[in-house]
């Protein structure tokens, strides 16, 4: 094999493996839990992001959190291991409730977006998300609904 075949294989190769990743994360439906309510707040279990996958465990980029005592979903994005965010599904600009997808939040209703920390990246909203303080413990994960910003 010379350089030439020797280079186009092997990047035929690396576009294939990061092409049939993202069609794999892409295609991971979209998780609904309804959390444990606990004074002051909802507990989720960080195995809820988990993906079990042959050969080995994946996550989930986001899962979303609807429950009776909410009035719209919380959607709890995984950054790491020890770091969430956790944003308020209505929207900043007429209030509709948003729809995830991967690490954006898109608008229905006009086309605003927002990244996974609640920033608002694309209009007409012009105001970033309500966000809720979350605690990371080992286990657990306290989305804490006394406070928001
Ligand atoms: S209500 Fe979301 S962009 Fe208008």
């Amino acid at each position: 094999m010379n350089r030439r075949n020797f280079i186009k294989n092997t990047c035929t190769a690396c576009l294939s493996v990061t092409a049939i990743s993202s069609l794999v994360s892409s295609c991971t439906p979209t998780k609904y839990i309804s959390g444990s309510v606990v004074k002051d707040g909802i507990t989720v279990n960080k195995d809820e992001f988990k993906i079990k996958q042959k050969g080995g465990t994946a996550y989930s980029s986001f899962i979303i959190v609807r429950n009776d005592i909410l009035q719209y979903p919380i959607c709890i994005y995984r950054l790491n291991d020890n770091e969430y965010s956790a944003l308020w599904m209505k929207c900043t600009h007429q209030g509709a409730e948003l729809q995830a997808s991967g690490d954006v939040l898109q608008c229905p209703a006009h086309g605003s977006e927002f990244n996974n920390k609640g920033i608002v990246t694309n209009g007409p909203a012009s105001a970033d998300l309500r966000t809720f303080p979350v605690a990371v413990t080992k286990e657990e994960i306290f989305i804490d609904l006394r406070k928001q910003s």
